[in-house]
C-alpha cells in the first residue's frame, strides 16, 4: 500500500531535473552544484541509469561516486529523488538472463544496447531489479539528502508488453485469477465466434501475430495483463523502499499525455504511489502545445485524485527524439513551468541538469545547455528558479475544477481493436477535441474515472467512452436525475468490460441516461462532411465528419438535424431532460469549434457562465489554499491580456498590489493571491 507523505519531498515548490553525473569528471561536479545554487535549484533526480556503474559485476557494488554525490548535493542544500536504475539492467544481467529481453508481437526478440528492454513477467529481473533496489535503500535510506524515491522510468514506454514464453504462462496464471474456470474465460472471450474454444489452460497464448484479426477479449485482457504485469514490479520495488527507507515518499514518472503512452492504466496506478509523478513534453509541431500540456496536467492531477503531484520532467527547450524537435521560443520554458504549477503541480522539473556530450540525447536540450551559462537558456532557468521561489506558498493549495470529463484507458484499448465501423475514429482525438472546447470555454476540468463521484460537477462530458458497464449508465442516469448536465459523443457505452456488445439496441449502457437508441452507425467516407440545420431553423454552420448514425429519439428532443449525408433528416444532436438535470448526445465528429455550440448550450442548462471577456488562449486556474486562494492568468498570446479580478489581491512574481483588471503580459504570468 502506498503511504501517505507526511511531508512534501522539499519545502516550497520543486525545482531542478534529471542529473546524470556519471557522465562527467567529478570536477564538473563541484560547478554543477554551484550553477544549481545560482539557479535556486532544490532537487534532482540521480541514478536513474546507473545500475552498470553501481553494480558493475554480479554482486559486486561500487556505492563511492553516489556517497560522494550524495554528500555535495546535501552540502549544497540540494534534495535528491534517487532513482532505482531498473529500467536498465546491466550487460551482464542479459548475458546471464537472455530470456528477460522482451519479445515482440512478431516473435522478434529485442536486443540488449536502448533501454527498457525488459520483460515484465522476468522472475528474473524481478529478483535482480528488487535486489538493486534494497541495496540502495539500505545504503541510502536515510541519507538526509533523500527526499524521494523514483522507481524506474517511464513505465509502458518503449515497450508496453512482451510476448515471449514467460509471459504466456504469466498471462494464463493473471487468467486463471481474473476467470476462475475456462468456461467463465470461453464465455468472456466469446470464443463461440469462430470456433476459438478453449479446452486447457495450457492451449492460451498471448494474442500474437494471427492470420487475420484475432479474439478482441483476448487482446483486450493482454492490455490488461500487461499493464499489471509491470504495476506489479513497480509494487514489488516500492515495497522493498517502503521496508527498507520508512517515511520516504515513492514515485515513478508516468506519461499522463495520451499522446505520448497508452499502455497503462494510470487510474489503477495513481493509488499504488505516494506521490503522482508526470513527464511531458510539448508535441513540438503542434499550433497550440499548450493546450495538451494543461490537458496531462489535469489528467495528473485526477489521477492523484486531486492530491498534489509533481511535474518531473519537461524540456527547456527542443527534445531530440520527434520528426522536427522545434525548439521553445523565449519565456516558453517558464511559461510551461508555470502552466503545470497552476494546475497542481508542486514544482517544475526537467530532463536534464547538463546537456550530454555524447549518447543518444546529446541534441536534447537541458538547463545548462553546450552554449554554457551564457545563454538565454540559462537566463530563463534562472529567472524560474527565482519565480518558483516567490511562489513557495502555493504549495498544498488544490485546484477548483468547474467540470469533469469522463476518461478510462481500458475504454480506450478496447476501442482501439481492430475491425471497427471506422478508422478514422479514435476515442483519444476525441478526449483531446472535447478537452480543447471546454479548455476555450475557460473551464477547468478534473478527468474522472467511470463510477467516480460526480456530484461536484454541474457539467460532465464523456468524450468517447465506447467500453461502459451497466452500472456506469446507472451511475450517470442518477447524476443527470439529481440535476446535472451530461454531454455524451457517439459510440459511448457500446460494449461491456468483456468487449461484448450491451443486449438491444446501441448504445446499451446509456439508452437509458441519453432518452434515445441508435438503428444503425452509419460512418463517412474519408473526408466526407455532412451539415446540420438547428431544429429550431436559423443557421448553425455546425457540421460532422467522420461518423453518423441512425439515432432513434425515445424521450430525447432532436436540437440539430442531420442536413445531408446517410443520416440526413435524422437526428444529430439530442437533448433528453430527465429528472432535474438534462443529457446531451452528439452522434457525429465535431471540431472543438463546432462542440462549442453544443457546449454553449449545455453550459447555460448547468448554470455555468461564459467566460467570454477572457481572450482565447490566456488561462486562468484557481488553487484553492487553506487561507489563501490562488489565481494563475497564464498569457499564451502575443499581445498584453487583462484578466478581471472578482477581489483585490497580491501578485507574487512581481510583490505588487493587483485590483480590478490584471494585466498579464504577452507571453507572460501572474499569479494573484486573494484572501478567501
Ligand atoms: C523521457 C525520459 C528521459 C529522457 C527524456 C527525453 O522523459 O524519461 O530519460 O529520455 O524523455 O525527452
Amino acid at each position: 500500500m502506498p503511504v501517505t507523505p507526511t511531508r512534501f519531498p522539499v519545502p516550497g515548490l520543486a525545482y531542478g531535473g534529471d542529473y546524470n553525473p556519471e557522465q562527467w569528471p567529478e570536477e564538473v561536479w563541484a560547478e554543477d552544484v554551484a550553477l544549481m545554487r545560482e539557479a535556486g535549484v532544490t532537487m534532482v533526480s540521480v541514478g536513474i541509469f546507473s545500475w552498470a556503474l553501481l553494480e558493475p559485476a554480479p554482486g559486486v557494488h561500487d556505492f563511492g561516486w553516489l556517497d560522494r554525490l550524495l554528500d555535495l548535493l546535501h552540502q549544497h542544500g540540494v534534495a535528491v529523488d534517487l532513482g532505482t536504475p531498473t529500467v536498465v539492467p546491466p550487460a551482464w544481467f542479459y548475458q546471464r538472463h537472455p530470456e528477460a529481453l522482451p519479445v515482440t508481437r512478431d516473435g522478434q526478440r529485442l536486443a540488449f544496447g536502448g533501454r527498457g528492454a525488459i520483460c515484465h513477467s522476468s522472475p528474473a529481473y524481478r529478483e535482480a531489479a528488487t535486489g538493486i533496489a534494497a541495496r540502495l535503500a539500505e545504503r541510502y535510506g536515510r541519507h538526509p539528502a533523500l527526499a524521494l524515491w523514483h522507481v524506474h522510468n517511464e513505465y509502458g514506454a518503449p515497450v508496453s508488453a512482451c510476448y515471449c514464453e514467460v509471459s504466456a504462462a504469466d498471462f494464463r496464471r493473471w487468467l486463471r485469477e481474473r476467470y476462475r474456470t475456462l468456461d467463465a474465460l470461453n464465455e468472456a472471450w466469446g470464443t463461440a465466434f469462430w470456433g476459438q474454444r478453449y479446452g486447457e489452460w495450457e492451449q492460451i497464448q498471448p494474442p500474437r501475430r494471427t492470420p487475420t484479426t484475432g479474439n478482441p477479449g483476448q487482446a483486450l485482457d493482454y492490455a490488461r495483463f500487461s499493464s499489471d504485469a509491470m504495476l506489479g514490479n513497480f509494487t514489488a520495488e516500492r515495497d522493498v523502499l517502503h521496508r527498507l527507507s520508512p517515511g520516504v515518499p515513492v514515485t515513478t514518472n508516468f506519461m499522463t499525455a495520451l499522446s505520448q503512452c497508452q499502455s497503462v492504466d494510470y487510474w489503477a496506478w495513481g493509488r499504488e504511489v505516494d506521490l503522482v509523478s508526470n513527464d511531458h513534453y510539448l508535441v513540438a509541431e503542434a499550433e497550440r502545445t499548450h493546450v495538451n500540456l494543461a490537458m496531462s496536467a489535469d489528467l495528473s492531477r485526477s489521477v492523484a485524485g486531486g492530491a498534489p503531484w509533481l511535474l518531473l520532467e519537461h524540456s527547456t527547450g527542443a527534445v531530440n527524439w520527434q520528426p522536427r524537435n522545434l525548439a521553445k521560443r523565449p519565456g516558453e520554458l517558464g511559461r510551461n513551468s508555470l502552466a503545470h504549477v497552476a494546475r497542481g503541480s508542486e514544482g517544475a522539473m526537467f530532463f536534464q541538469w547538463r546537456a550530454s556530450r555524447f549518447g543518444a540525447e546529446k541534441f536534447h536540450s537541458s538547463m545548462l545547455p553546450h552554449a554554457g551559462t551564457d545563454s538565454r537558456i540559462w537566463r530563463e532557468v534562472v529567472q524560474l528558479g527565482a519565480d518558483l521561489g516567490r511562489l513557495a506558498e502555493v504549495n498544498g493549495s488544490r485546484v477548483r475544477a468547474d467540470a469533469a470529463v469522463l476518461w478510462d484507458w481500458q475504454s480506450w484499448w478496447a476501442q482501439d481493436l481492430e475491425w471497427r465501423p471506422t478508422e478514422d475514429h479514435r476515442a483519444d482525438e476525441r478526449a483531446d477535441a472535447f478537452y480543447e472546447a471546454l479548455y476555450d470555454r475557460h473551464l477547468t476540468v478534473d478527468f474522472a474515472r467511470p463510477g467516480a463521484p460526480l456530484d461536484a460537477y454541474p457539467l460532465v462530458v464523456v468524450p468517447a467512452l465506447y467500453l461502459a458497464e451497466a452500472e456506469t449508465g446507472e451511475h450517470l442516469r442518477r447524476y443527470v436525475e439529481q440535476g446535472g448536465v451530461l454531454v455524451v459523443s457517439y459510440f459511448s457505452g457500446i460494449v461491456d468490460g468483456t468487449d461484448t456488445v450491451h443486449p438491444g439496441p446501441h448504445p446499451g449502457a446509456l439508452r437509458d441516461v441519453l432518452g434515445l437508441t441508435v438503428e444503425e452507425f452509419l460512418p463517412l467516407r474519408a473526408g466526407q462532411r455532412v451539415a446540420l440545420t438547428a431544429a429550431t431553423g436559423g443557421a448553425a454552420g455546425v457540421s460532422g465528419d467522420v461518423w453518423s448514425e441512425a439515432v432513434v429519439p425515445r424521450g430525447a428532443e432532436t436540437v440539430w438535424h442531420y442536413a445531408e449525408g446517410p443520416a440526413a433528416g435524422g437526428p444529430a444532436i439530442t437533448r433528453h431532460r430527465l429528472g432535474a438535470g438534462s443529457a446531451w448526445y452528439v452522434s457525429t465528429r465535431l471540431a472543438p469549434a463546432d462542440l462549442d455550440q453544443v457546449l454553449a448550450r449545455a453550459c447555460r442548462d448547468a448554470g455555468i457562465r461564459d467566460r467570454d471577456q477572457l481572450p482565447r488562449d490566456v488561462e486562468v486556474v484557481h488553487r484553492e489554499g487553506e487561507r489563501d486562494s490562488y489565481l494563475f492568468a497564464v498569457n499564451h498570446t502575443a499581445a498584453e491580456a487583462r484578466v478581471p479580478l472578482e477581489r483585490p489581491g497580491t501578485e507574487l512574481l512581481t510583490g505588487e498590489p493587483a485590483a480590478g483588471q490584471l494585466r498579464v503580459p504577452a507571453g507572460g504570468v501572474r499569479v494573484v493571491r486573494l484572501p478567501r
